[in-house]
């Protein structure tokens, strides 16, 4: 197995690229312009790295996956520019740059986000025609449009708008983590997997996986909003407690949801022991995305 930080780097690389190749031409468009500012700003290309991890530990080439981990990347960051609107979170600071719409203007943003989210439909269905690929092709559209919809991920939003200032129980505090973050995750790796024929044992196993890892990455989010710097996550701190989120480190305490997350952590790695192939990498990932300190 590669070291870990050799293997993110080298991935990160591949993704970069075929996502600049992905995108319009800058200059073609104001809407472009907003596209590839959102995606060049960085960020930890996560959501692309469980994709293609997963592809490695299933045994297939990363050149197989790579459009179908770009896709990821862009319904992961359509979903911050509209994330950071005014309606939403109203955030003017994203991935270390001024957000989306404090540049391009709103208009631009959702445009721009609407954009994201079809490219990655798009990218889908040009993989599809590779004949050995279409019904893969099909399944993965099926995966990414479930994950990213009303009963994933923009559920999810909803849930965490409308709570906003609410008292929620803990079931309903992980609802809107495993919907807003855990469905995308759970997705990464299933398309992922898909790409490189997994079984449906196996998609099982590394869906669980993936949800508990997501759930987990969410509460991290969430306590590092209020321990780490601006500087160090690229996004403004304290904005759950300004916006008065319903998160788990409001109801329960730093410490308890610390807890809970480490739980998350270990439930999920015993899932990957169920696999008979070697799941060392999506472990160290895993490992990497939870424990981390900005
Ligand atoms: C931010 O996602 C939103 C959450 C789900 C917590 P990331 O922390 O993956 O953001 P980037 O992609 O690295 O910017
Ligand atoms: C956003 O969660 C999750 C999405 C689906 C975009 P947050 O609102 O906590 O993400 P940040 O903290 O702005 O990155
Ligand atoms: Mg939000
Ligand atoms: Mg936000
Ligand atoms: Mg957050």
């Amino acid at each position: 197995m590669p070291d870990l930080d050799q293997y993110i780097q080298d991935s990160k690389a591949a993704i970069d690229q075929a996502l600049m190749e992905s995108l319009p031409p800058a200059g073609s468009s104001r809407v472009a312009d907003a596209m590839r500012y959102s995606v060049e700003a960085g960020g930890k290309r996560l959501r692309p790295l469980l994709c293609l991890a997963t592809a490695q530990v299933l045994g297939a080439e990363q050149k197989t996956v790579i459009d179908v981990a770009c896709a990821l990347e862009m319904v992961h960051t359509y979903s911050l520019m509209h994330d950071d609107l005014p309606a939403m979170d109203d955030s003017d600071l994203r991935r270390g740059k001024a957000s989306c719409h404090a540049v391009f203007g709103e208009a631009m943003a959702i445009l721009a986000g609407d954009a994201l989210l079809t490219l990655a439909f798009e990218i889908i269905s040009v993989y599809g025609q590779e004949e050995q690929q279409a019904t893969k092709a099909v399944r993965i559209a099926y995966e990414l449009a479930a994950a990213a919809g009303v009963k994933g991920m923009i559920g999810g939003q909803e849930l965490d708008l409308l709570a906003e200032g609410k008292n929620l129980t803990l079931v309903e505090v992980e609802e809107i983590a495993a919907r807003k973050t855990g469905a995308l995750f759970s997705a990464a790796v299933r398309c992922g997997a898909l790409a490189a024929g997994a079984g449906q044992s196996e998609l099982e196993v590394l869906s669980n996986f993936a949800h508990l890892t997501g759930k987990a990455y969410q509460i991290v989010d969430d306590l590092l909003d209020s321990k780490a710097t601006a500087a160090e996550l690229g996004k403004p701190v304290s904005a759950d407690l300004k916006k008065a989120k319903a998160t788990l480190p409001a109801l329960l305490g730093a410490e308890a949801a610390q807890a809970r997350a480490d739980q998350l952590y270990r439930q999920a790695t015993k899932e990957l022991q169920k696999l008979i192939t070697d799941a060392g990498l999506l472990q160290l990932l895993a490992h990497r995305l939870i424990y981390r300190d900005k």
